[in-house]
Order: structure tokens, then C-alpha cells, then sequence
């Protein structure tokens, strides 16, 4: 399986932060936001990468990453987002090329994880697969509902409600057959103007088509002050753990 890293968008939640830099290349704690995603793949066993970025900083990624070699990958792409609000979705229907029929795992460039998907990605064989986590603030992310008869069964992911049903967020992370491109073509940009991702994980749903597993480890968004803050706050322990 090969990988796509969605790293565009102005991280206007982040300004001033991102006036004059990437949301991406922000540290958290002692690396680069990306490093994070890229690791989380690499891990999970996908050494092909593709990275979209857009906005006007996106030359300082390849003098970052270069060829992708010290992080273990094998190849690494970049390719360019022309809107950088477009959206998730319309970020990852660029990646149609590089997935070249075959599946993808997607990671957001600002979610940093500890968790292993090594085995979702051996296991995965078509459709379209989420990976879920309790958050205490669910109105911030997709939330998911699960069927209450059937607690294995996924039902409806709802975009940042303002009153979620549960308090289950879908990361963003995920997995893709290459239909996704189809659905991406079939969806309209939402209230915000954008692709949501959302729209096109209730398009698999609706198909019968998405998997999901809930995402072990610690994991957190740094999109916000306090996610990025608390981001580098876990980092930053884990490693005087290790050092232990
Ligand atoms: C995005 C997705 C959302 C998901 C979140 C995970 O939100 O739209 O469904 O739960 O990433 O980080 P955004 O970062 O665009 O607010």
C-alpha cells in the first residue's frame, strides 16, 4: 500500500504562527510537525509517499524532506494543491495518479500518533477503513455513530456537530481503495466551502463498504494552540520516559 500525506491548507487557526511558515513545519517538540505522519506510516510498513501541500510555503518541504531516505522511505512525491481551502478531499483527489488504481493509506500532516496501523494495513483489502477515538471534545472533529443494536456497526460520521451524539472522532487517519476517487468527484463542498473527507467516508458507509477499528496509542490534532501545545506537551514526556 502506499501512502499520502495531506499537508496544505493556510492553518489560519494557527495565525500568527503561519504567516510566515507551513502549519506542517511547525515544531512539536523537537521535530516538524510532518515528521510525525511520515513516521506513523512508516511504521505501519508504507515507504512509498506522497505528500500534497499548498499555500506559499510549499518549497521549504522538499529542502526539509529531500528524497525521503533518513525517514526509511523509498520514494517520496510532492504534489501541489491549487486551493489550499479546498478542503481534505479536494487535497487528496489529487493523489489519483500517484495511487495508480491501488489502495492508500491517508494520514493529515498535522495528526500526531504513536499508534501502529501495521496491522489495519496488511488486514485491509478494499472499501474504505477509519480509525475512531474518544476525544473529550467531539464537536471538534467527524464524529462517529455506532449502531446501538449492533455496537460493531458504524451508521452515520457527522462533521464538527454542535451537538454530537457520541464522543467518538474519527482520526485522520485512513484507508482507501481507489473508489475514493470516484466518490471524491460525487461530493459538493460543505457550509465551509470545502471537500469534507467526512462526505466521502458516508458515501462508503452508505455502500456498506467502511471498516473501523478504534486507534490505540495516544493521538491528537496540533491544527489548534491548544492541540499543538498539548501535542509537544506528550512528546516531551514520552521522550524523558524513554530516557529513563
Ligand atoms: C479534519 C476532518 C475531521 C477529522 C479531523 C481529525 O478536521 O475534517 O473529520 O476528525 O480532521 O484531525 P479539520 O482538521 O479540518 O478541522
Amino acid at each position: 500500500m502506499k501512502g499520502v500525506i495531506l499537508a496544505g491548507g493556510l492553518g489560519t487557526r494557527l495565525n500568527p504562527l503561519t504567516f510566515v511558515t507551513n502549519k506542517h513545519l511547525l515544531p512539536v517538540y523537537d521535530k516538524p510537525m510532518i515528521y510525525y505522519p511520515i513516521e506513523t506510516l512508516v511504521k505501519g510498513g508504507i515507504t512509498e509517499v506522497l505528500i500534497v501541500t499548498s499555500g506559499p510555503h510549499v518549497g521549504h518541504f522538499l529542502g526539509l524532506l529531500k528524497n525521503g531516505k533518513e525517514f526509511g522511505l523509498t520514494h517520496l512525491e510532492y504534489a501541489y494543491q491549487e486551493k489550499p481551502d479546498g478542503g481534505i478531499a479536494d487535497a487528496l483527489s489529487i493523489a489519483r495518479d500517484f495511487a495508480d488504481n491501488g489502495p492508500l493509506a491517508v494520514v493529515l500532516g498535522d495528526n500526531t500518533t504513536d499508534a501502529d496501523i501495521s496491522e489495519a494495513v496488511k488486514n485491509f483489502k478494499s472499501g474504505g477503513h477509519v480509525f475512531l477515538r474518544e476525544v473529550p471534545d467531539p464537536q471538534r472533529y467527524g464524529v462517529a455513530t455506532i449502531d446501538p443494536n449492533d455496537k460493531t456497526k458504524l451508521i452515520d460520521i457527522v462533521e464538527k456537530p454542535k451537538n454530537p451524539v457520541s464522543n467518538l472522532a474519527v482520526t485522520g487517519l485512513y484507508l482507501y481503495d481507489n473508489k475514493v476517487f470516484d466518490f471524491i468527484d460525487g461530493i459538493q463542498p460543505s457550509d465551509r466551502g470545502e471537500l469534507e473527507i467526512t462526505d466521502v467516508n458516508n458515501m462508503y458507509l452508505k455502500k456498506g463498504e467502511l471498516g473501523w477499528s478504534m486507534l490505540g496509542g495516544y493521538w491528537t490534532d496540533a491544527g489548534t494552540f491548544d492541540t499543538l501545545y498539548r501535542a509537544s506537551k506528550y512528546w516531551f514526556e514520552k521522550h524523558q520516559q524513554d530516557k529513563k
